[in-house]
């Protein structure tokens, strides 16, 4: 070998190492079906490598055979091959083999199939993860706390997650969860008419604390792309802290700003108490509120992400960036212009006075 082909052959064999060595750094690829945390992501995991082991077999005896045949039978001077018409045994074995491989393989498959569609034994905890032209709502029907873009959940503990759309068709997937199923919209009911079972659902119990990041996994519009999700998975008792704080009515309106009647139409005459106070009169002024709910405010709007425990979001618009009062501020003045076609409007005309009081209001609800 000449030493031009052994630097080549070198070269080459390091720059394989660097591929298979940069494909081995799990914290690159936070969406990895290979790091499952849930049963129904161990399941299909499981299932998974089954089937490629089985396809490995395949491969080899095939490979091998081949490589046996090119060689044992290679063009020779003076060598005629024999011509065989019809091998019984050979047929019946390349029929049975097939068969029975297929067998391995749809067996475990199908089981698994069942396996995902049961409902859990014990308690589920239901969560309706809604679909929106670009971000996702999470609603606890049971424990009356909703959420936008981060769902939290607790470990050991069966989940129910009720998908659906209010839009277009959607698609719900957190890789290391191990489902992906679609968010359609449900289908109008005639007047009385019960609300059937009208929505795909995702059983699954998480076992291990931790973020697990997700996306929309079908084209939906021209932001499809951010519309990134994270599932926030905590013990039992942080995640019950979590809902406490959610349901926690007295952390809406800042300090000195009057509960009922008072806190929707605040008196901007007199002095605020605070800056978070003056951003609040500037959320009901703006008409934030039309759009947008806070727990323990009268600001009910449905049509846009709850804004209950904003500052404790990993991001905003919906993973299109970090959640810091410099990117709000950038968000709520033009988010359109910051995420194709999102449906948040804009508001140019606020002061930066205006907008300072806005932004440490919103960074208030903890
Ligand atoms: Cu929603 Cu893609």
């Amino acid at each position: 070998m000449s030493s031009e082909w052994r630097k080549a052959l070198r070269t080459a064999a390091l720059a394989a190492l660097a591929v298979v060595w940069v494909g081995c750094a799990p914290e690159n690829y936070p969406q990895s079906i290979f790091d499952p945390v849930t049963d129904f992501g161990t399941r299909i995991n499981s299932l998974f490598a089954s089937i490629f082991w089985w396809t490995m077999l395949v491969l080899v005896v095939v490979e091998c055979a081949l490589i046996y045949i090119l060689i044992r039978y290679r063009d020779r001077p003076g060598a005629e091959p024999r011509k065989i018409y019809g091998n019984n045994l050979a047929e019946i074995a390349w029929t049975l083999g097939p068969a029975i491989i297929v067998v391995f393989i749809l067996v475990p498959t199908v089981r698994t199939i069942f396996y995902t569609y049961e409902p859990p034994e014990g308690d589920p905890l239901v969560v309706e993860a809604i679909g929106h032209q670009w971000w996702w709502e999470f609603r606890y029907p049971e424990l009356g706390v909703t959420t936008a873009n981060q769902m939290h959940l607790p470990v050991d503990r069966p989940v129910e997650v009720r998908l659906s759309s209010a839009d277009v068709i959607h698609n719900f997937w957190v890789p290391q969860l191990g489902g992906k199923r679609y968010n359609y919209p449900k289908p109008a009911m005639a007047p009385g008419e019960a609300e059937g079972k009208n929505y795909n659902v995702l059983y699954f119990t998480v076992d291990t604390p931790g973020e697990y990041l997700g996306q929309c996994a079908e084209f939906c519009g021209t932001s499809h792309a951010i519309m990134r999700m994270k599932v926030v998975a905590q013990e039992p008792e942080e995640f019950d802290a979590w809902v406490a704080a959610m349901k926690d009515t007295s952390r809406g309106l800042p300090a000195g700003v009057p509960a009922g009647p008072g806190a929707v139409q605040p008196v901007a005459q007199t002095e605020p108490a605070s800056l978070e106070a003056e951003g609040y009169q500037v959320f009901m002024r703006a008409g934030c509120a039309a759009c947008h709910a806070i727990t323990g405010t009268p600001a009910m709007g449905v049509l846009g992400p709850n804004l209950t425990g904003l500052a404790s979001r990993w991001s905003i618009g919906a993973g299109l960036m970090a959640n810091t009062p410099e990117n709000m501020a950038r968000w709520i003045r033009n988010a359109p212009g910051l995420k194709p076609d999102a449906k948040m409007l804009t508001f140019p005309n606020l002061s930066d006075a205006e907008m300072d009081a806005l932004v440490a209001y919103l960074y208030s609800l903890e």
